[in-house]
């Protein structure tokens, strides 16, 4: 299966990206974790696009579709993208890059908050230094004080575009970008929304009734033809 995750900054794309990988077998294609991981290893194209990630804004379609072209070749199996497209230009390449690999995306699932409830979101999240697990100061905290649930690292870090100033320009972007995504998808007859406002466990359960219904209902295409 090929899920995109749209929505908002701090909407919940990545929690359900990583759950979907986790429940479905998914492959995590998140374009922020593959940009941070270029910049925190301080690669040419991690110190070309340092500054514009700090300051929230896109990088270029040329960079984010060449990276996606490597992940689909190096990977076989079904994705969940989380993060990618965000322009209409990234969205049409995706279409193409799969349709020559006789592939299509199935469900684009948009997840729908309250513009009050992401800044909360982002303000409190921070992850492990060493591992990267993310964690939540009100809503996922570490089950020990200090210590990471997953590799027993000490050290946390909050990311560098996560301040009142960047969080806005990222709102106002992703804003003037859906709304050209959005019809897209529609048109395509794939788009689904889901109320991001519950908690993570209730999100997950609302995708994972809509990729259910959708997964059988193309084994009962396959039955009939
Ligand atoms: P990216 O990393 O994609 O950032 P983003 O879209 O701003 O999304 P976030 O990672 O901030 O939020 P999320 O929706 O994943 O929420 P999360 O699950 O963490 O992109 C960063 C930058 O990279 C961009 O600004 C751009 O510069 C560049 N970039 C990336 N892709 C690009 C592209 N395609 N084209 C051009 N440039 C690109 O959740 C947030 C917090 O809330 C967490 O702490 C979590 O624990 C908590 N939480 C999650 N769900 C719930 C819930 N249901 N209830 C309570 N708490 C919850």
């Amino acid at each position: 299966m090929i899920v995109i995750l749209l929505g908002p900054p701090g909407a919940g794309k990545g929690t359900q990206a990583k759950s979907l990988e986790d429940s479905m077998g998914l492959i995590q294609l998140s374009t922020g974790d593959l940009l941070r991981k270029e910049v925190n290893t301080g690669t040419p194209l991690g110190k070309q696009v340092k500054q514009a990630m700090d300051e929230g804004k896109l990088i270029s379609d040329d960079i984010l579709i060449a990276m996606i072209k490597h992940q689909l070749q190096a990977n076989k199996s079904g994705f969940v993208f989380d993060g990618f497209p965000r322009t209409l230009v990234q969205a049409q390449s995706l279409d193409l890059m799969l349709s020559e690999r006789k592939k299509a995306v199935d469900a684009v699932i948009e997840l729908k908050i309250d513009e009050e409830v992401l800044v909360q979101r982002i303000a409190g999240r921070f992850q492990c230094k060493n591992c990267g697990a993310a964690f939540h100061e009100q809503y996922k905290q570490t089950a020990k004080k200090g210590i990471c649930d997953v590799c027993g690292g000490r050290e946390f870090v909050k990311r560098k575009d996560d301040n009142a100033e960047t969080v806005r320009a990222r709102l106002q972007i992703y804003q003037q970008q859906i709304s050209q995504i959005l019809p897209f998808y529609r048109q395509q007859k794939k788009l689904y929304q889901v109320d991001a406002m519950q908690k993570p466990e209730q999100v997950t359960q609302q995708i994972s009734t809509i990729l259910k219904v959708l997964k059988n209902q193309s084994l009962t295409k396959q039955i009939i033809h």
